[in-house]
């Protein structure tokens, strides 16, 4: 049968004369529902891991807007807490981590292939959702990076300018070196436990690419990616990738080739016709609205949605945001940038 999926579509090289879309973070602060659900769950960790609410929320932007795809509501830094890091949120701050300063705090993890018991109630939460959505929706399972998942956990918090993670890199490479291997060994696992319970596609972040450099973007943001993609396109053939390379600028030049993934999203720092040119010619591309047109809306929403849905018209197409919608973003808006794309 013919895939009817658009998303699966776009992902699989076509060009639709209204690309599919989804917003990264459609679950999430903007919308009252999903305070509502998050009030009842408590906080944001224990939504995380009750599997009936963290679906309710994943279904609640598709029910909205009828977006194209849904993502998982988890978050990345699910994994360190699953390999025995402690993890919690201080409340309008952001994530706090125990720290890996050197070997003693990476022995102290636990393996790639202990973290499914933890993980249990993700994997139900997919489950959920692979019977819950409508039928031309697209389930979208996600993990961090290994480099980015790996600046949280040397830092202890997110960090402007990811010192702590490149000081390791630079005074313990051995160690540093030991955490990518193990994060991208464990994330292999957990995508295909994700995959296994009814993902169709995953997306892979690495939200702080663009802090590598040169020979350490290859070896940290590129070659974790690669080794990801292809261990799952072995284990589950033809399964869809879209890697997210924040930042990276020129090199998502040829990202999308080095990595075997089927898809690479944009940043919206990088210009759409620039993209076009240089990126969309090996395939498909997400983005890349500027989230802040979300909280202004107007005239300038309409016309940057058709601007960027323009300038991606001749390739394959996914419209996203280039980052998350922000918690003070306008729930109306989604349905003018809806209306501006799909007319
Ligand atoms: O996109 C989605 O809707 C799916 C769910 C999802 C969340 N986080 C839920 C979330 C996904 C895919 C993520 C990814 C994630 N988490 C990233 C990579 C993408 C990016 O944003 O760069 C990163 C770096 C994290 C780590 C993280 N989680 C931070 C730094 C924060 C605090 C900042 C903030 O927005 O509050 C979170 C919390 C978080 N993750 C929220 C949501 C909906 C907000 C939590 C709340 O309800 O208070």
């Amino acid at each position: 049968m013919a895939e009817t999926k658009k998303l699966l579509r776009s992902l699989a090289g076509e060009t639709l004369d209204v690309p599919p879309v989804w917003l990264m973070r459609q679950a999430g602060r903007y919308l009252p529902e999903y305070r509502a659900t998050r009030a009842e769950a408590g906080d944001f960790l224990s939504l995380c891991y009750n599997s009936d609410l963290a679906a309710e929320v994943t279904l609640q932007p598709i029910r909205r807007y009828g977006f194209d795809a849904a993502i998982l509501f988890a978050d990345i830094l699910l994994l360190p807490q699953a390999l025995g890091a402690e993890l919690w949120f201080e409340t309008g701050e952001g994530p706090r981590l125990s720290t890996i300063t050197g070997a003693e705090g990476l022995k102290a993890l636990k393996g790639k292939d202990d973290i499914h018991d933890h993980m249990a109630p993700v994997y139900e939460t997919v489950r959920i959702l692979a019977r819950e959505l409508p039928k031309e929706t697209t389930l979208i399972g996600f993990a961090g990076a290994p480099w980015t998942v790996a600046t949280y956990m040397i830092a202890g918090r997110g960090t402007p300018d990811q010192a702590p993670a490149h000081a390791l890199k630079a005074g313990d490479r051995a160690t540093f070196e030991a955490l990518i291997d193990l994060l991208t060994e464990s994330t292999i696992e957990y995508l295909s436990k994700q995959v296994e319970a009814g993902a169709e596609v995953v997306k892979i972040f690495d939200s702080w690419a663009g802090s590598l450099k040169g020979e350490d973007f290859t070896r940290y943001a590129l070659e974790p990616a690669r080794r990801i993609i292809a261990a799952l396109k072995q284990r589950h053939p033809g399964l869809p990738c879209i890697a997210f390379p924040r930042e990276a600028g020129e090199n998502y030049i040829g990202f999308a080739r080095a990595t075997g993934a089927d898809c690479v999203a944009l940043d919206n720092s990088v210009d759409a016709d620039w993209a076009a040119a240089k990126v969309q010619v090996d395939g498909c591309v997400q983005g890349n609205m500027a989230p802040d047109l979300m909280v202004t809306g107007g005239q300038a929403l309409i016309d940057e949605t058709k601007r960027i849905k323009a300038a991606f018209s001749k390739g394959p197409h996914i419209f996203n945001l280039g980052h998350g919608i922000t918690p003070d973003a306008d729930p109306e808006n989604v349905h003018v940038m809806l209306e501006a794309l799909r007319g």
